[in-house]
């Protein structure tokens, strides 16, 4: 029997639409799937969506329908951008699925029964207003260890520390912003402490085949110890605790997400307990890093207690996060591309599953920017690349009549390229693996340089050149599958063959005489205007950027000829400009001068009293104290900003007065942003909670 490969790659929430950093993972375990399937291994590649939990119930509460209706709407969007991005699931499936319920239930009953599951009153937070218990998403506060405000009752974002929501510091209800109260319920949780030995047993033989930031999380959970960990949830849309007095109450949704790897490859496949009750079947999981202690310490904990021979996680690809630029990707705000943003740009999904593939976020995060996904599509893919295949092939049509002139003879040798990238990607070393790929064309390119085969297409030397250049064409096309089969079924046409096996790699398989097609360009280069088009169209509409704050130093005040509290400043910024300000009977006009202020610099000009005002400076006040926001070690006309972003032509005065600017240790906050300028200052002497205006 040949050995079996389970590969999976983390099931998706169903209600957030796939952005680009969402593709790393599951481009990744796609292009680890197709490189297995080209060399002939028995695999099964396994995704769906994850369905159940709050983010669900939130989502169908502000869209107004059922959490039911939102994962049928979403799936089909899931499945839509997969299917265009070439994704090649064996199975794909759903975690509400009706088998997802049979069997995580029953993992459940034998977990039970066989003592691993432990009944606990547990103190929870309860909004008295909405009338409901919060789990997880339905609460936000701040994280008790690193500080962070927006953390989530079940995880911080920002440190990865997975929290109950009690341990959050200033939590908020998410629907209604009421602040909850504690409440004691009764719920199940599973004793980790009880399974632990085994598990750290099971971890120590298998943790070398995982990626370092996935030993290291590992690691580092088992040295605190293990602590019982609740596995139910008050929500109604889930999957229903079987187990008397808990009838009213569904499983957490980290309990059957995992659980749904098994029935989605159930539902697939009538041979499915084979590949899930078997030693032979290597399990092969890809995930991003916030997901790897679900998938090394509690899904195999979940299987390890029921006593039965699971397939257990061997090896596990863990990627870190590509963000948009300096920002994270948020639909609602529209920043990013999104997956079916992508769709719409008239690009082939092979340079989207190129740039994400060769961009793969492995030992630390990444940014998006469209400047450098130009690069590597006019430079890599473009000009290495294409511009190889095209030639070749261009060059056989012309001077040969589409006939490839010789046999192939081994001058042209890359063999240990091959063996180089096979071992790459046998190691799941992806990113990698195709930098190597590109060097291969690159080596391609040269020697075509070399050979100047235009000078003398008679010669036998040029005729063997081809030949062998033919053949790397085909190499390249069997090596580039798993990560742009689209494009490597398309130059397979230009060649007329059709070779999926990895093996035919090196053999010069593309004989004298063999008829090849016209040969078409592969890629279309992205100009520079279109570039300046997307930045624009995918900025998001953040609406604190649109502010243009600047320093600029006051070079004079004087008092307002028609009015008792205002002064009439010169500020230079960009160029000097008069601003009309209520500071008269808060400062001297001494206090003012010769400081690097901030100024509102797009404000509409206003008349005061009869004077324009070109811009507004910024100023806190508490208690009646006024004093400047400065900016002493800034240069003139800086941009002082809470957040990146291109600002608006104008600003109104009410859209300013809208924000709620206030002090903190001297530091100038909206919301969770600080003000930066170019210099780090302390912008503001004055109390805490002082509001800027
Ligand atoms: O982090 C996430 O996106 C989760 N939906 C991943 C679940 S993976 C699996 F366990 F289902
Ligand atoms: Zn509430």
């Amino acid at each position: 029997m040949t050995k079996k490969i389970l590969v999976t790659s983390a099931l998706p929430y169903v209600n957030n639409l796939p952005h680009l950093g969402t593709m790393i993972c599951i481009l990744s375990a796609d292009a680890y799937s197709r490189f297995l399937k080209l060399k002939k291994e028995n695999v099964v590649f396994v995704c769906g969506t994850d369905e159940h939990g709050t983010t669900t119930e939130i989502k169908a509460i502000e869209e107004g329908v059922t959490p039911r209706e939102v994962s049928d709407k979403y799936f089909k969007m899931h499945k839509k951008v997969y299917e265009w991005f070439e994704c090649s699931f064996d199975c794909f499936g759903r975690s509400s699925s009706d088998e997802n319920h049979r069997i995580t239930q029953d993992i459940f009953l034998k977990l039970d029964k066989n003592g691993y599951i432990l009944e606990q009153g547990l103190e929870q937070l309860y909004c008295g207003k909405c009338g409901r218990f919060l789990a997880d998403r339905f609460v936000e506060g701040t994280c008790p260890h690193c500080g962070y405000e927006g953390a989530r009752g079940d995880q911080c974002e920002n440190c990865g520390k997975l929290l109950n929501a009690t341990d959050l510091k200033n939590p908020k209800c998410k629907i209604c912003g009421t602040k909850p109260i504690v409440r004691e319920t009764k719920h199940l949780f599973i004793d980790l402490p009880k399974i632990e030995p085994k598990l750290r047993k099971w971890v120590n033989t298998v943790k070398k085949t995982w990626t370092t930031n996935a030993i290291n999380m590992t690691e580092s959970w088992l040295k605190d110890g293990l602590k019982p960990r609740c596995i139910t949830r008050d929500l109604k849309w889930g999957i229903p605790v079987p187990k008397k007095g808990f009838e009213s109450k569904v499983f957490y949704s980290w309990f059957d997400a995992p659980i749904a790897y098994i029935s989605i490859t159930a539902e697939g496949r009538k041979d499915w307990k084979s590949w899930w009750n078997d030693e032979k079947t290597e399990l092969v999981q890809f995930m991003g890093k916030d997901n790897i202690p679900f998938h090394t310490i509690l899904f195999p904990s979940f299987l390890i207690g029921t006593n039965d021979p699971y397939t257990l996680v061997k090896k596990l690809s863990v990627n870190e996060y590509l963000n948009y630029g300096t920002g994270k990707f948020s639909k609602s705000k529209g920043t990013g591309v999104f997956g079916d943003d992508a769709m719409l740009l008239g690009m082939e999904p092979g340079v989207w599953r190129y740039y994400l593939l060769v961009s793969r976020p492995e030992k630390s995060d990444t940014e998006f920017t469209w400047k450098d996904f130009q690069e590597k599509l006019n430079n890599e893919l473009l000009a290495n690349f294409g511009n190889l295949i095209h030639r070749a092939l261009f060059f056989v049509n012309k001077y040969y009549d589409s006939a490839v002139p010789e046999t192939p003879d081994d001058k042209f040798d890359y063999s240990e390229e091959i063996e180089k990238i096979t071992k790459l990607l046998e190691e799941i070393e992806l990113r990698s693996a195709l930098k190597e790929i590109m060097l291969l064309a690159k080596k391609g390119n040269q020697y075509l340089q070399e050979n100047e085969p235009w000078k003398n297409p008679d010669d036998a030397k040029t005729k063997k050149v081809l030949a062998n250049l033919v053949n790397l064409v085909k190499d390249l096309s069997i090596l580039s599958w798993p990560f742009m089969p689209g494009i490597s079924e398309n130059v397979q046409k230009m060649l007329n063959v059709k070779i999926n096996d990895w093996k035919d790699l090196g053999k010069k398989s593309v004989k004298k005489g063999h008829k090849i097609k016209e040969s078409e360009h592969l890629f279309k280069k992205l100009e520079d205007k279109d570039v300046k088009i997307y930045e624009e169209r995918f900025r998001g509409k953040s609406e604190v950027s649109k502010f243009d704050f600047r320093v600029g130093k006051v070079i004079s005040a004087a008092d307002h000829p028609n009015a008792d509290k205002l002064y009439v400043l010169k500020v230079r910024l960009d160029r000097e400009r008069q601003l009309v300000a209520g500071l008269k009977g808060y400062m001297n006009k001494d206090d003012i001068v010769g400081k690097n202020v901030i100024v509102v610099a797009n404000l509409k000009p206003a008349k005061l009293k009869g004077i324009e005002s070109q811009g507004m400076l910024l100023a806190a006040e508490k208690n009646g104290k006024v004093v400047l926001l400065e900016a002493p070690k800034s240069n003139l006309n800086d941009r002082a900003i809470f957040k990146e972003g291109n600002p608006a032509n104008e600003v109104t005065i009410d859209e300013f007065s809208k924000l709620k600017i206030t002090i903190k240790g001297k530091r100038v906050l909206l919301d969770k942003l600080v003000l930066k300028t170019g210099a780090e200052d302390d912008k503001a002497s004055i109390e805490d909670g002082a509001a800027v205006r």
